[in-house]
């Protein structure tokens, strides 16, 4: 089955077709980050103009790379939650045109599902059940998936995303949007043992907390900045990775272990942080449990992982309606 995959529930507008939710015929992705960055973060109205001016070309471009027309595709399947909202009705609308221009089933998929299937390309020979971490710049999960359209949360964030605290830990630091990447490559020059960062004592068991980490940050550099001794900003930003992946892998290892589960797996923007590849797969060598990591090219937003995602929900029987709308917020197992 050929499936065309929309995504536009952030900064990237994207498109791809995949083949039975595994083989990338195309990958096509425009993004308005560079824009954003001037701003500092995205703004939620620019990312929209953006999506609309792209997704004709994209889609379009994504279907060339494919050596295929519509005709040839099984189903367009669309991010419709969660995301920002703007962007995500852009997507959601012009994939209802374009589905019932070709007449092709329509697949409403859920944005985080997607990042999950992203594991599914990477990986031909993963399937569920398996224990994931989500972890993006707007959620971060400790997942069950019992299978590919089945999910159980068993952790979240009582606060901060991961990747929110990344970006605003970069904007403290001055390193500039998108925080993540720019946090990584000044950790690659800092020790991370010199500044002693909290963690969180968070009620849940495996949930997480990246609040009280993001302040503590904070507090140093203005307390640095008022007695005119500056933090050292790679140092500073090492000492945080290394705090933050601590916190995911921690509680991702607890949960593995107390659960018995044996394969584990991150997706998420958030999965593409090296340190936190190195740690997890030392923790997982030690564990003998299998680790899957995502493709780095497939962490971020991208349409293949919507169009992966979309396959299994068309087998699940998860087909939209004319009335398909888009959702800012919307949990993974709302279905
Ligand atoms: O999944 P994603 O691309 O978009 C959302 O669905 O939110 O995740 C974006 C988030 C941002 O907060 C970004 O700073 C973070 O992922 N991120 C990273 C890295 N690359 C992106 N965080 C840590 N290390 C990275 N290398
Ligand atoms: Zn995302």
């Amino acid at each position: 089955m050929l499936i065309l995959g929309i995504e536009s529930s952030c900064d990237e507008t994207a498109a791809a077709v995949v083949e039975d939710g595994r083989s990338l015929h195309s990958n096509i992705i425009a993004s308005s980050v560079e824009e954003q960055s001037l701003y500092g973060g995205v703004v939620p109205e620019i990312a929209s103009r953006r999506h609309i001016e792209a997704i004709s070309l994209v889609v379009e471009q994504a279907l060339q790379e494919a050596s295929i027309t519509a005709a040839d595709l099984d189903a367009v399947a669309v991010t419709f939650a969660p995301g920002l909202i703007g962007g995500v009705l852009v997507g959601v609308n012009f994939a209802k045109g374009f589905a019932l221009a070709s007449q092709k089933p329509l697949v409403p998929v859920h944005h985080l599902r997607g990042h999950i299937a992203a594991l599914y390309l990477t990986h031909p020979q993963l399937k569920p059940p398996f224990l994931c971490l989500v972890a993006s710049g707007g959620h971060s999960h400790i997942i069950r998936v019992e299978d590919y359209t089945k999910f159980t949360i068993l952790g979240r964030t009582v606060d901060d995303a991961a990747g929110e605290a990344f970006d605003k830990v970069a904007r403290t630091l001055g390193l500039g949007y998108p925080g993540g990447p720019a946090v990584a490559k000044a950790a690659l020059q800092g020790n991370e043992k010199a500044y002693k960062l909290p963690t969180p004592k968070v009620a849940g068991r495996y949930d997480v907390s990246f609040s009280g980490l993001k302040t503590a940050v904070l507090n140093l550099v203005n307390q640095g900045e008022m007695k005119g001794e500056p933090v050292n900003v790679c140092d500073m930003a090492t000492s945080f990775q290394f705090r933050a992946t601590e916190i995911l892998a921690e509680k991702l290892m607890l949960a593995a272990s107390e659960l018995g589960e044996k394969k584990i797996c991150i997706a998420g923007g958030v999965a593409a942080n090296k340190a936190l590849r190195q740690l997890l797969e030392a923790d997982c060598k030690k564990t003998g449990a299998e680790l899957y990591l995502p493709e780095i090219s497939l962490c971020g937003d991208n349409a293949a992982m919507i169009a992966s995602a979309g396959y299994y929900e068309y087998l699940s029987g998860n087909i939209a309606n004319d009335d398909l709308n888009g959702e800012a917020t919307l949990p993974i197992d709302y279905r």
